[in-house]
């Protein structure tokens, strides 16, 4: 049975949530979760293959997991991490666009990014609350605004974040990194209720 829809209610810290039957818990992630991190983008990419172009592959977990532990070795890199029963089943990262892929001048600009959900918790409310967590966040540490960027074929996602008032903030365009046709958006962090 999925999980109920719950909130991550402090920052920085474990944090369990009731939850029936599977109490969700929630804390930052470490560099010795880089293998996991990186098991779950590349499964959680999967389904990308009913819409990438038929060369695409999905990036290797070895490659992943390695810029992952040089990326949650940084104080300025946070990560959240949600599990039920010892296993990982959500992630998110949030970090300073100027130091991400794709690097901008815009201080006040957080990237997000690997919002993840294990297939069978999509629809159960982590994702949202994952995302409030991340958006939290980055509005603590003193973010104005958050990009993301996301694959133009990837409906659900787009979905997801298009519910939760992210507006499209670019054309689609080719990013030969990932292989696929990507697309930003933005989500104001300021003036709206949290
Ligand atoms: C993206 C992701 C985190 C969203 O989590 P989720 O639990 O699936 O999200 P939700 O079920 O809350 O919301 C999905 C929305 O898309 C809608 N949706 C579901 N299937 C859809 C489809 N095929 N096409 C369009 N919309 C769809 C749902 O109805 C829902 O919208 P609604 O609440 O208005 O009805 C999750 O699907 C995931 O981890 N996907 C794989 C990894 C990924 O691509 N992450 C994004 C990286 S940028």
């Amino acid at each position: 049975m999925s999980p109920a829809p719950s909130k991550v209610t402090e920052r920085g810290t474990v944090c369990d949530v009731i939850a029936s039957p599977e109490p969700l818990s929630f804390r930052p992630a470490t560099v010795s979760d880089a293998d996991a991190l990186a098991q779950a983008l590349v499964d959680g990419v999967e389904d990308y293959r009913s819409f990438a172009p038929p060369e695409w592959t999905p990036p290797s977990r070895v490659r992943v997991a390695e810029h992952l532990r040089g990326q949650l070795g940084d104080d300025e890199v946070w990560c959240l991490v949600a599990e039920a029963e010892g296993q990982l089943v959500g992630h998110v990262i949030v970090s300073p666009a100027a130091r991400s892929a794709r690097p901008v001048d815009e201080p006040a600009l957080a990237h997000m990014g690997n919002l993840f959900v294990r297939r069978d918790f999509w629809g159960s409310g982590l994702a949202k609350t994952l995302h409030e967590a991340a958006t939290g966040e980055a509005r603590a540490r003193g973010f104005d605004e958050m990009r993301l960027f996301v694959a133009a074929g990837q409906a659900r996602a787009r979905r997801f974040y298009e519910r939760e008032g992210w507006m499209q903030a670019s054309e689609e365009f080719d990013d030969p990194g990932p292989g696929l046709v990507m697309v930003e958006y933005r989500y104001a962090l300021r003036g709206r209720t949290p």
